[in-house]
């Protein structure tokens, strides 16, 4: 599976632009300030490793992002058969604000997230290798899709302030879901 940004003005997701590689991503999400990059294992990580090797992995990078003032991490991750899949989903899915940065970096599987900005919705689908910031206050949506599975480094200013403020609208319905 390939990364893919899809740029469509807000009020009409028939109309996409479509970037997979990465310095046209990376460009296009630094001028609405989102942070993408991509990170790689600088030792061999297998599917049942634990939090501490998936940390030691990626040691080199947690550091830099930690240095940006961040103050914890942590890896978590959600399986297909995981008997919360649906409830997960669902948390995030419809559009919403954070007061803290969302920051995160696919270790292994995949999801989208959805940025409404500048009356266009980004949608990143981020795959094994993507980190993700997301500056507090940036309006998005994320869906895991209906078979979740990913492992994800989680980076936080405040892990207890990082709560979703619903903005009420329904503008996530009218977007594809991520299948
Ligand atoms: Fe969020």
């Amino acid at each position: 599976m390939q990364s893919k940004l899809t740029v469509c003005p807000d009020n009409d997701p028939t109309k996409q632009e479509v970037y997979v590689d990465f310095e046209s991503i990376r460009s296009l999400l630094a001028q609405y300030k989102i942070g993408y990059e991509r990170w790689t294992a600088e030792a061999p990580l297998s599917e049942t490793a634990t939090p501490e090797e998936v940390a030691a992995a990626y040691k080199s990078s947690i550091d830099k992002i930690m240095k940006m003032g961040y103050k914890t991490y942590d890896v978590v991750s959600l399986h297909p058969d995981s008997p919360n899949a649906a409830e997960a989903r669902k948390k995030f899915i419809n559009e919403h604000t954070h007061g803290e940065d969302e920051v995160r970096f696919f270790v292994d599987g995949s999801g989208m997230f959805y940025v409404h900005i500048d009356g266009k919705v980004c949608m990143l689908l981020c795959t094994k290798g993507d980190y993700i910031n997301l500056p507090a206050g940036t309006t998005h949506w994320f869906d895991m899709g209906p078979k979740p599975h990913f492992k994800a480094i989680r980076v936080f200013n405040n892990p207890e302030g990082w709560v979703g403020k619903f903005t009420g609208s329904t503008i996530s319905e009218n977007f594809p879901k991520y299948e």
